[in-house]
């Protein structure tokens, strides 16, 4: 278990420049001849060396021992191995049926974040560095004695039930419930429960890092504000042991001894670093004479794709916010879309959805699959009196919407937890025309 209090910089893709111990970044050179405390200098490229300068990731590490230093992966294999993390989502047919889920149970027997994910559902893969994976979690115990990294892609994390205590290469990111983490792909990090009990969702970003979107006629504020973003300071452990070290490389788990803590690095620079980030700094914005704005509106972070405007991925929230539009109809209206939307619940109720939509939860509606408010919210709204303001207090919903359709898994299809009843929602909204009344 980790101790230390995490200590965190702020600002979004800054050139941070941290240390552990004082002068152990080296002045002036990225890979000195000799780095100080006899350090390995190394580096992480997270986009093409030539990415223009503003979308360019990258950090100098400044380590005990090299990442090379390891025994050779092999397939993870039995019940903790291959089967429950997919990167391939051609398995079945992807049904235009709107898809919720209850909760993720709380596991009975031990388990730690890394076995305690699923896949539910994604788009593109690894090889091609386009779409994503969703996964969810559900665990009990630290991860102990092993380390995971990504090279399939960076890794969104938003607990929805316990703290997350992220330690990794860069330092410690410590989350809660309506805070969400990011983990660039490649970092190796262990994750502890400080709560026991942890559950919540992963999105696995296989195409280009998330970013913060222009703010266009916004203006210089608004949104998810840059400096709200939390990187850590420089931390490392100095131990030895029989260790294990768990990659997931194109879709598949593989697991090599390590002798040593991977997470040794005593002081790094640069831009290619985990964040976190508390969804209640989200600046909130929304029309005040009548309509909506497209949920566009709601975004805090994006995965472009080589498409000007047309995302790989857009994580979206919808944050506590008062509605005062006059005269509209004030949940989300009915709608289909190109995109696809897959959607969690933190906490509360989500105002389209007042039933059947849990905290822990998740829904799925793909390109063009209609939804919308269920029968009982479309009356309640075309009923309210909208010369009132009215807050909606009790809520964080998220969406991850992805430009190609997001595919569901087998589990996620046969799963216990699947709503077969779903679409009775939408039953009850009958018939209201009447040629005679305008
Ligand atoms: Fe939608």
């Amino acid at each position: 278990m980790t101790t230390s209090a995490p200590t965190y910089q702020s600002g979004f893709g800054n050139e941070f420049a941290t240390e552990a111990l004082p002068g152990a970044l080296p002045a002036g050179r990225n890979s000195p001849q000799r780095a100080p405390y006899g350090l390995y200098a190394e580096q992480l490229s997270g986009t093409a060396f030539t990415a223009p300068r503003a979308r360019n990731r990258r950090s100098w590490l400044y380590r005990i021992r090299p990442a090379a230093v390891h025994h050779p992966f092999e397939p993870l294999e039995g019940a903790r191995g291959n089967g429950r993390l997919l990167s391939v989502f051609d398995a079945v047919p992807a049904p235009p049926n709107q898809l919720r889920w209850d909760p993720l149970p709380i596991p009975e027997a031990p388990v730690d974040f890394l076995d305690g994910m699923i896949t539910m559902a994604g788009n593109g893969g690894p090889e091609t560095q386009t779409g994503c994976g969703i996964h969810l979690y559900a665990a009990n115990r630290d991860m102990a004695g092993r380390f995971f990294y990504d090279a399939d892609g960076e890794l969104l994390i938003v607990p929805q039930q316990g703290r997350l205590r992220l330690a990794t290469e860069f330092g410690v990111l410590e989350v809660e419930p309506q805070e969400i983490a990011v983990i660039p792909r490649g970092v190796r990090f262990r994750v502890e429960l400080p709560d026991g009990a942890a559950r919540g969702y992963v999105c696995e970003n296989y195409g280009a890092p998330f970013q913060l979107p222009d703010l266009g006629p916004i203006g210089s504020n608004g949104l998810a504000n840059p400096r709200d973003f939390l990187t850590p300071t420089a931390w490392y452990e100095d131990v030895e042991g029989d260790f294990e070290l768990v990659a997931k490389f194109l879709g598949k788990l593989w697991s090599a001894r390590i002798g040593h803590s991977p997470l040794d690095v005593v002081a790094w620079h640069g831009n290619d670093a985990p964040y976190k980030y508390d969804l209640r700094r989200f600046n909130t914005i929304g029309s005040i004479s009548f309509d909506h704005p497209d949920p566009s509106i709601f975004l805090v972070l994006q995965s472009p794709s080589d498409t000007a405007g047309v995302d790989n991925v857009d994580f979206v929230i919808f944050p506590p916010r008062w509605l005062v539009q006059e005269e509209t109809f004030r949940p989300p209206w009915f709608h289909r879309n190109v995109a696809s939307e897959f959607m969690g619940l933190i906490v509360g109720v989500y105002d389209a959805k007042e039933e059947g939509f849990l905290p822990g939860g998740a829904s799925l509606h793909n390109c063009m699959s209609g939804h919308g408010p269920d029968a009982e919210t479309f009356a309640k709204a075309t009923a309210a009196d909208t010369g009132k303001p009215q807050r909606i207090a009790d809520t964080m919903a998220f969406m991850i919407e992805t430009r190609a359709v997001i595919r569901p898994t087998r589990h996620a299809l046969e799963t216990a937890q699947l709503q077969h009843e779903y679409y009775r929602c939408w039953q009850g909204l009958e018939r209201r025309f009447d040629p005679t009344r305008r």
